[in-house]
């Protein structure tokens, strides 16, 4: 438990010191916002939580379309440049700073998770159970060929091909894609699902 606590606080400083020279992100993921637009899947705005916000673009997306957004990131850096920016939209996010290593989510509060270029494991459970009946799961990040290609390239912070599938089996999956995708820019290979909790 102490060594995790000092992972994260080191894991934090290192966030802080990339957003400290970062350019605020463009717009949403492609991903999120492709799956938001669809005809094939009605999402209708409710309660959403965004995992690992960094500086919030998605959670500014999704607020603008109605969602009541709480978001979460372990970077007072992110959080601060994410919460200067819905200020100077008019749009109301709950920003959070969180350690999710250590984090309790809620159960049953949410309508939509939203989690992007993230991976932590033990977190599924926690995700799976912080979803209402009927709530939806839009998870992508980078895929295991990616460290071939650039970063990230430590295999804990990369998928399995297929392995997303596993990690929702229990809810049915209504979207899977996985390859190398140029949508947010640079090519990257990663793999992205849209799920839904159904029990
Ligand atoms: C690659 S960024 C993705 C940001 C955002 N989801 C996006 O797609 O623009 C990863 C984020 O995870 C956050 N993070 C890393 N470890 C964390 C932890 N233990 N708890 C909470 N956030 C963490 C970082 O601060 C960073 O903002």
């Amino acid at each position: 438990m102490k060594v995790q606590r000092l992972m994260s606080r080191d894991d934090q400083e290192r966030w802080d010191r990339q957003y400290a020279v970062a350019q605020a992100p463009g717009g949403p993921s492609h991903f999120l916002a492709e799956i938001l637009s669809a005809e094939a899947w009605s999402i209708p705005p409710g309660r959403a939580l965004d995992i690992a916000c960094g500086m919030g673009r998605n959670a500014l997306f999704l607020a603008a379309r109605g969602f009541e957004v709480t978001a979460l990131d372990i970077s007072a850096v992110a959080l601060a440049e994410a919460r200067r920016r819905s200020l100077a939209r008019s749009l109301a996010v709950s920003w959070q700073q969180a350690d999710l290593e250590q984090i309790h989510l809620p159960r049953a509060r949410y309508d939509l998770i939203v989690n992007c270029n993230y991976l932590q494991r033990s977190l599924i459970p926690q995700i799976h159970g912080a979803l209402t009946i009927g709530g939806h799961v839009i998870f992508e990040t980078y895929l295991i060929d990616q460290k071939e290609i650039g970063h990230p390239k430590n295999p804990e912070y990369l998928l399995a091909h297929n392995e997303l599938l596993d990690l929702f089996r229990a809810c049915r999956v209504l979207y899977y894609r996985e390859g190398k995708f140029a949508d947010d820019g640079e090519s990257s290979f990663r793999a992205g699902i849209l799920a839904q909790k159904v029990v």
